[in-house]
């Protein structure tokens, strides 16, 4: 993707870091940078930094980082290149025309066409004679014809190949159908459509293209739904279905169901602020999104085990986020879509008086750990309440804590002080816990045990700091690339991400083009301009100066030449004769 250098620099100095990042963080002075609490994890003490001086911004806490566009992309949840278009817009810049690889966006364009073409076709089956089952269906499950013009529910037909022929006709390429995942070759070589004989349930994104389907089978096969992979317009991870509609409701809550049919029955009963999941657990891209949108998440998942299980998982994945949680249990029939359509024309009053009569995720976890113990003898007491102090132990809040160990005490008659002390003593042995997982982790780090990004052999480390402080000196420094890669070729670069980044950086500037991490961050991926944004975090200026990093230059030489006992147990008996020899004779010279 390479956009025009000119372009790039006159967008990163018209969407300066720290006032972009002000729009969704509250940033405060520290030193010569800019802190606050970090928008991707939840956190209470601020460690999520901007650096002015580098244009780039790390959490520590997480370990986010990159560039104002890395920062947009997160934050929007968008690809690079509309990362690049929306600063470009926030600055009035218009974008260069042809200039960057778009084929990509360019399928990705024909996808959402050939989707909404779909949409349309399966709509427009319900009222064909072909289509006369589905809309039974459809009607079956008592969903009035509003609401199937207003989510856009339609028909795949019980033919082989009736919309694959249909969008060929309209101009699309059969390799494009295949991409969207609308149609897939055939085992004899021909195309044929995915979708056959299902209602069909379009997936709709905030922008309005649409960018999945969900197709019902309407007998008892499986599977049951049958779902759009990803494919590069789609990521059912990123998405949730009907938020495209809920996002516009004036509610700050947000009902989150399991199933599509559940989310369209809350809709057509008067809830129009429930989003479903697309047939996966809850991701924490999708806390985040759903951050964006409301304050409150009503978790609102299957009555069964498996539902209750994953309302556990939510309202962890939630409450990282830093959202309020309240769990609402369908109390007769399966779903919320039973529930409300048991109830009839009573359906939102009664579907209403759960919504406000719902306790929050404490309350519901302290509720189904109740249920495993009986509380009228003693040792179920016991048990249950031992339990609940450590369920409190784990909050962040005290008051919260503290107000619902009153509760508990008081409903069971223990003895507040002890059983504050045992809260007390779980508090200990979990901060004791997390110290030395934080050791380990701190321990790992330095040792490079754990660095999928760029992994090394254990006894580089000193190679690998030198490396990383030398690629960040350079970047502050780009008048002394020349003179260090006359002594430092990238091929001496020791690992082998440092080594790419390190090439990429020297290359641009001797061939007189800048290398801010904005230049530089559509070569990398979102996890590497991550990596890049920590060497700049932990190589500042206040840490670099030009003897600094002749040593490193030394370091990285040196420890290039002594090799790994690894390396050596590769080579032939005479290389490694002559490897000792070489060492002896360098010693002896030192000595000299
Ligand atoms: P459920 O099995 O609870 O279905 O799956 P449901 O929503 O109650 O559907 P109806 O009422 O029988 O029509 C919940 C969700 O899990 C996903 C779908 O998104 C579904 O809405 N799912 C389920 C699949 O993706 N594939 C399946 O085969 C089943
Ligand atoms: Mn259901």
């Amino acid at each position: 993707m390479a956009l025009p250098d000119e372009f790039l620099q006159e967008l990163r100095l018209r969407n300066d870091i720290t006032n972009v990042i002000s729009g969704y963080v509250n940033l405060k002075r520290r030193g010569r940078n800019m802190v606050g609490l970090c928008p991707f994890h939840g956190e209470k003490t601020a460690s999520f930094t901007v650096y002015p001086e580098t244009d780039s911004f790390f959490c520590f806490g997480c370990g986010v980082g990159g560039d104002v566009i890395s920062f947009i992309r997160q934050a929007e949840n968008l690809d690079y290149i509309d990362a690049v278009k929306l600063l470009a817009q926030r600055a009035g810049l218009d974008m260069p025309e042809n200039s960057y690889d778009d084929s990509m966006q360019k399928l990705r364009l024909r996808i959402y066409e050939a989707n909404r073409e779909a949409a349309r076709f399966f709509y427009s089956q319900l009222n064909l004679p072909s289509g006369k089952s589905g809309l039974e269906y459809l009607h079956g499950r008592q969903l009035s014809d509003r609401t199937i013009r207003s989510f856009g529910l339609g028909f795949a037909p019980d033919s082989w190949s009736a919309l694959t022929d249909h969008l060929v006709e309209k101009g699309f390429r059969p390799t494009e159908l295949i991409q969207a995942n609308l149609s897939m070759k055939s085992k004899n070589g021909g195309v044929i459509d995915r979708f056959r004989n299902r209602v069909m349930f379009p997936i709709i994104d905030v922008r309005g293209n649409v960018i999945a389907f969900g197709g019902r089978i309407m007998t008892d096969e499986k599977p049951k739904y049958l779902n759009t992979s990803d494919t590069v317009a789609f990521k059912k991870s990123n998405n949730l279905f009907a938020l495209n509609k809920a996002k516009n409701s004036k509610s700050d809550r947000l009902i989150l169901c399991e199933g599509y049919m559940d989310v369209i029955a809350l809709h057509q009963a008067g809830f129009g602020f429930a989003v479903a999941t697309l047939g996966t657990a809850l991701t924490r891209e999708q806390a985040v999104i759903i951050k964006r949108y409301a304050n409150t998440v009503v978790i609102c998942y299957d009555a069964d085990e498996a539902g209750q299980k994953a309302t556990a998982r939510a309202i962890e994945i939630l409450r990282k986020e830093g959202l309020e949680i309240k769990v609402l249990t369908v109390p007769d029939g399966k779903d919320p879509d039973e529930y409300i359509k048991r109830h009839g024309a009573n359906g939102y009053i009664k579907f209403k008086q759960l919504l406000d009569g719902t306790g929050n995720d404490l309350e519901y976890r302290i509720m189904k750990l109740k249920q495993n113990y009986n509380t009228d003898t003693a040792d179920g007491k016991v048990k249950f309440m031992t339990e609940a102090a450590k369920l409190l132990s784990n909050l962040d809040n005290r008051i919260e804590s503290d107000v619902y160990a009153g509760k508990l005490c008081e409903e069971t008659g223990v003895d507040r002080k002890s059983f504050d002390n045992q809260i007390s003593r779980y508090i200990r042995s979990r901060k004791k816990r997390e110290k030395t997982e934080e050791l380990n982790r701190i321990q790992k780090q330095l040792t490079g045990g754990d660095d999928r990004l760029n992994p090394r052999k254990e006894n580089k480390i000193r190679a690998v700091r030198a490396e990383e402080a030398l690629i960040a000196y350079l970047i502050l420094n780009p008048d002394m690339v020349r003179s260090v890669c006359s002594e430092l070729p990238p091929e001496k670069m020791i690992t082998e991400f440092n080594r790419r980044v390190y090439s990429t950086v020297t290359d641009r500037i001797l061939n007189g083009r800048s290398a801010t991490l904005t230049d530089i961050s559509g070569e990398f991926s979102q996890e590497e301009n991550a990596r890049i944004a920590s060497i700049l975090a932990n190589n500042t200026v206040e840490t670099n100066s030009p003897q600094s990093c002749r040593e490193y230059v030394d370091i990285i030489l040196s420890e290039g030449e002594k090799k790994s006992a690894e390396d050596i147990a590769k080579e032939s008996p005479e290389e490694i004769q002559a490897y000792f020899e070489k060492l002896r004779a360098d010693k002896k010279k030192k000595k000299q």
